[in-house]
């Protein structure tokens, strides 16, 4: 009976460092521990029946339970420790990182041309002392129309071009309107410029859109006159064009300025040369940017009417002041040469690419 135990144990012994041998699993490893010395594992099984042996049979089998049990006690100590040594070398291998691989170039965005404008332009402004303000787009019909000396009646509020909201209110059709928020709001004197968008009901096509954007620019103060605006204006279409093009201002009506102008760009295309019809300039042929024109239509401008001063209680014998307003489409399709506004809105990445 004795032999018969011992055997068995034997042979449990070698099954079990067989077994533990084999195993390439930490995870198998502890199964093996569980199955063999676990509470209900074979070898405590054996240990459970030495209840039915001589008494003097029973040291001897303890003894050699003790003795296997440490044996594979040892056994997967060492077959852990050796695949877990394994798994790490594995590791190490699998996530060392080649750094002569190439990198993923991550795609980087710009800015819309519109955006790199409208910050040029408000550079130049601010260094000209200028403050950047801004209006609501929906806006008080007074604001955009009356206190800007456009009474009822006049055809710019006509409401096949304007979006009414209701009597009083419109989407404003124009930058104009910051002006009044400007006179009425601030101590004198007054230099601002206000980018914003505009709304007309306008059909879209290559040189309309029914949002838009422009911006208003507006001095107040005392001795302000037409030749401090033909500066101003000088200084911003060469800083934003270059020194060589020329302005020419043409005489023109708004309800808030007198006089007005509309303010006219040296075709920066052609040099404005090739208005002259002569066949002998550089640039001869057909200039599609200011259609052989020579000059290019860019912004409104002009001294402030005194009623508009007077409507926001300012008092025109004492102070004057200058007031324009320019598309921001106009100038950005001008620097760019883009000849379709639509192009600007569409967020085709590869004509944004482009820029
Ligand atoms: N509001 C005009 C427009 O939308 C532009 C303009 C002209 C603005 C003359 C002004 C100005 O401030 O004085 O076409």
């Amino acid at each position: 009976m004795i032999k018969e135990t011992l055997e068995k144990i034997e042979q449990l012994r070698d099954k079990t460092l067989l077994a533990i041998k084999d195993s390439i699993y930490v995870e198998a490893v502890n199964d093996i521990r569980v199955k063999t010395l676990g509470k209900k594992g074979e070898l405590t099984t054996v240990l459970k029946q030495m209840g039915s042996l001589a008494p003097d049979e029973r040291p001897i089998i303890g003894a050699k339970a003790n003795e296997v049990r440490e044996t594979v006690e040892t056994a997967i100590l060492e077959q852990t420790a050796k695949l877990k040594t394994l798994r790490d070398e594995q590791n190490i291998k699998k996530e060392t990182i080649d750094v002569t691989l190439p990198g993923k170039r991550r795609p980087l965005g710009k800015s819309h041309p519109l955006r790199v404008v409208l910050e040029d332009l408000k550079d130049i402004f601010r260094s000209m002392g200028y403050t950047v303000v801004s209006g609501p787009e929906i806006e008080e019909v007074r604001f955009v129309f009356d206190m800007l000396n456009t009474p009822a009646g006049h055809p710019a509020r006509d409401e096949s071009d304007t979006f009414y909201i209701n009597d009083d209110v419109v989407l404003r059709t124009q930058t104009s309107s910051v002006q009044i928020r400007a006179m009425l709001e601030n101590k004198l004197p007054i230099a601002i410029i206000s980018p914003g968008r505009v709304y007309r009901r306008d059909e879209v096509d290559a040189t309309h859109s029914p949002v838009f954007h422009q911006c208003e620019g507006l001095v107040v103060g005392k001795d302000i006159t037409f030749a401090d605006l033909k500066g101003t204006l000088e200084t911003f279409m060469k800083r934003l064009y270059g020194n060589s093009v020329r302005l020419r201002f043409r005489p023109h009506q708004f309800p808030y300025t007198e006089p007005s102008a509309e303010v006219d760009l040296s075709c920066f295309k052609c040099g404005g040369n090739s208005d002259t019809g002569d066949s002998g300039s550089a640039q001869s042929g057909y200039c599609s940017f200011c259609k052989n024109e020579g000059w290019i239509e860019m912004l409104g401008a002009g001294v402030v009417h005194p009623q508009v001063l007077i409507n926001c209680g300012i008092d025109p014998e004492i102070y004057s002041g200058f007031a324009f307003g320019v598309g921001l489409e106009r100038i950005t399709m001008m620097r760019y040469e883009i000849d379709d506004m639509r192009l600007l809105y569409e967020n085709d990445i590869r004509f944004l690419r482009q820029f």
